[in-house]
């Protein structure tokens, strides 16, 4: 039993210097050997159960050295434990370090997206009308984008609007015109305000996208007619394109307006002599307006005898296609960095 403990504690310093010692070792290794001595079935388990069949002479001595072996044994592992978890740490260190101080790989300077561009440019020409800003919310109620609009349910100008229903009650908004509601709900006239945003419209196609931007403008006040809806669109078109740019007012239909037009803008390519852009007729259609229907300011609190208003709303995307001769709209959101990076000025 003795020469038994002797081999087992010689084998060990042997494998401490040899195994011990080695870059290699790992602590899945050291778990593995210590588990040989240590372990249930290990050596010195082994020799502790043989304890029974030592003479009751021998036993104080021989349990003295097998319960040292343990301890030393038990010792020497605990040790190796901590500095092979200590070795780790800093080899972890070492890999993972960072420095801070390192410069940053150039990845090139962004450029203002030509809708944003376009939506800044608005805000200026408006606003150095008098025009305040109003953003409402993306997700709206029913009640905001048709039904406070003269568009009640059922009514045949849905369909004019292919409208992505949250429930039945929320929508994306398809229109900004749900910020003239909110806007005179809330404010009396005078009322000056414009309402840029993102609207959605279950459509896509070269000249359609699901989501794009639109701007409305919306004019409440005493003794105002569409001359001055007129006025301020030509102003508008020389701002934004040229100074020659003309408009032309058509005709048209919106359940919120009465009357409503189209506004068409005199082709900037060719001076409205037609060309490929303005498919020969010299003139580009850029959006709906009219005078504030009668219902809808009513809806609203605001009483149609005293008040007049005027609305319109641009389409961003459209502006920035005629503007930049942009000819398909998708390229303006799929984020192609050789196509945007060309509206860097
Ligand atoms: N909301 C209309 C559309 O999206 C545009 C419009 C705005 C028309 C304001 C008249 C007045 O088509």
């Amino acid at each position: 039993m003795k020469e038994q403990i002797q081999t087992i504690r010689k084998e060990m310093e042997e494998w401490l210097a040899s195994e011990g010692k080695s870059e290699t070792l790992t602590r899945e290794k050291l778990f593995a050997y210590k588990m040989e001595l240590l372990g249930k079935t290990g050596k010195i388990s082994a020799l502790s159960k043989g304890m029974r069949d030592v003479s009751s002479e021998d036993r104080p001595e021989i349990g003295k050295l097998l319960s040292e072996l343990r301890r030393w044994a038990e010792e020497n592992f605990e040790t190796m434990e901590a500095a092979l978890k200590k070795r780790e740490l800093e080899q972890k260190y070492a890999t993972e370090r960072l420095d801070v101080t390192m410069p940053a790989k150039f990845t090139g300077t962004g450029s203002v997206h030509p809708v944003t561009l376009v939506r800044e440019e608005l805000i200026d020409i408006f606003s150095g009308m008098g025009f305040d800003v109003f953003e409402g919310p993306e997700i709206e109620r029913d009640y905001y984008n048709f039904q406070a609009l003269n568009i009640p349910a059922d009514h045949p100008a849905r369909d004019m609007q292919d409208t992505f229903f949250v429930t039945k009650e929320f929508l994306l908004r398809s229109q900004t015109s749900s910020g003239q509601i909110r806007v005179m709900e809330n404010k009396r006239p005078p009322i000056k305000v414009l309402s840029p945003g993102r609207v959605y419209r279950s459509d896509s196609d070269a000249t359609h996208s699901p989501m794009f931007h639109q701007m409305e403008g919306l004019v409440v006040d005493k003794n105002i007619t569409l001359n001055d809806l007129k006025g301020l669109l030509d102003e508008f078109a020389r701002r934004m394109f040229t100074s020659e740019t003309k408009t032309r007012l058509r005709p048209s239909y919106f359940p919120f307006t009465e009357p409503s037009v189209e506004v068409d803008l005199s082709c900037s390519a060719c001076g409205g002599k037609g060309c490929r852009i303005c498919k020969g007729t010299g003139w580009i259609e850029v959006l709906g307006a009219g005078m504030v229907n009668r219902k809808v300011l009513e809806n609203c609190g605001i009483d149609p005898d005293e008040y007049i208003g005027f609305a319109f709303g641009i389409g961003l995307e459209r502006i920035a296609m005629i503007k930049y001769g942009i000819n398909d709209i998708r390229l303006l959101f799929e984020g192609d960095v050789r196509f945007l990076k060309q509206f860097r000025n």
